[in-house]
């Protein structure tokens, strides 16, 4: 972490002030040291870069898993594309000017491809918060940069100053949690008021055509090894192509169905991606806009990609 985070951290149990011993520093970095609250005296350990807030990853270890072994997939500056670009400007409907000079919590950072790419966009400073290891990954893949800091919390429990940021934006992962609409509303003390809160969640519209084969095979395979999982999920590479005969695609499709991505390891990533997570909640247009409503927030735009929605902090 930078030295500039500390503004912004508080103690997640009490609110108190956290202060900073033992810091070693390793390019302006803090890799190592330990945070410690005035009031209620927890203490937090800072490694290999990354304040951690947590002991254990909880329900998410398939995610740390996930990142760890696709570590590199949908970063653009390493695949030098645009598509993690283009996922962000359709879910969040932000674009370079909205984004620079901002202070920004990434919530569910996973292994840092919007991070990156706000980093780039040269926002003030890029908070990347994530439950599970995907914080290494993340840190690997983005922790050098000056604007980008890589913290390990829960959302239901962060450990940040209300109000510290002016854009708060959470794609594909409130779903992902125990309770999506409670992790929402856990968020919002964070925006400052008149900052953007922009989500993604998966949505409800879609289930008929084809995520009835998909429920059936979730109810067994969240309880799999998740390195069983992670090879089963490689099929998904040559089943691409059996799909592309409409036979197939008709019948086999909806009982079996995988990501359907042109790259074979964006394919692989997305079926593991599906299969894997405890949680996986959908949510309609109506339910989300009402979050955003009991939250107190005006100027709520519905985005086409469903179900992505963003409001400003009344
Ligand atoms: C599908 S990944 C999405 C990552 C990233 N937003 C992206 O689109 O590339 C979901 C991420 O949410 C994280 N996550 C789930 N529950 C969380 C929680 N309660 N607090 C923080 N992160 C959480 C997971 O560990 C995982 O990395």
């Amino acid at each position: 972490m930078h030295d500039s985070l500390k503004d912004f951290l508080k103690c997640p149990h009490c609110s108190g002030s956290l202060s900073i011993s033992g810091a070693e520093y390793a390019n302006r970095i803090i890799m190592s040291g330990r945070l410690a609250c005035a009031r209620c005296k927890q203490s937090f350990e800072i490694v290999r870069g990354i304040p951690r807030f947590l002991l254990g990853e909880t329900y998410a270890g398939s995610f740390g898993f996930q990142w760890k072994r696709f570590y590199d997939v949908q970063i653009d500056a390493i695949s030098r594309n645009k598509e993690s670009e283009n996922t962000f400007i359709e879910k969040t409907g932000f674009t370079s000017a909205d984004v620079k000079g901002k202070v920004i919590l990434d919530a569910g950072v996973g292994a840092g491809r919007f991070a990156d790419l706000v980093a780039r966009w040269r926002c003030k400073k890029a908070v990347g918060v994530d439950l599970s290891e995907a914080v290494e990954t993340a840190f690997n893949n983005v922790g050098d940069r000056d604007n980008v800091d890589i913290v390990q919390a829960d959302i239901f429990s962060l450990p940040f100053e209300k109000e510290s940021f002016d854009i708060i934006y959470s794609i594909g992962v409130l779903h992902h949690t125990p309770d999506t609409k409670k992790a929402f509303m856990h968020l919002v003390p964070f925006l400052k008021k008149g900052g953007v809160f922009a989500i993604y969640v998966y949505s409800a519209y879609a289930r008929k055509r084809i995520w009835i084969g998909s429920e059936i095979l979730r109810k067994a395979t969240p309880k799999l090894p998740v390195k069983l999982i992670y090879y089963l999920s490689a099929l998904a590479i040559p089943v691409y192509y059996l799909y592309k005969f409409p036979l197939f695609d008709l019948w086999l499709y909806p009982l079996f169905p995988i990501s359907r991505h042109p790259n074979w390891k964006h394919r692989w990533l997305e079926t593991f991606d599906w299969y894997t997570p405890i949680y996986q909640w959908k949510h309609t247009y109506a339910e989300v806009y009402n979050w955003f409503k009991e939250a107190g927030f005006t100027e709520i735009e519905p985005l086409d990609y469903p179900v992505c929605m963003r409001g400003v902090k009344g």
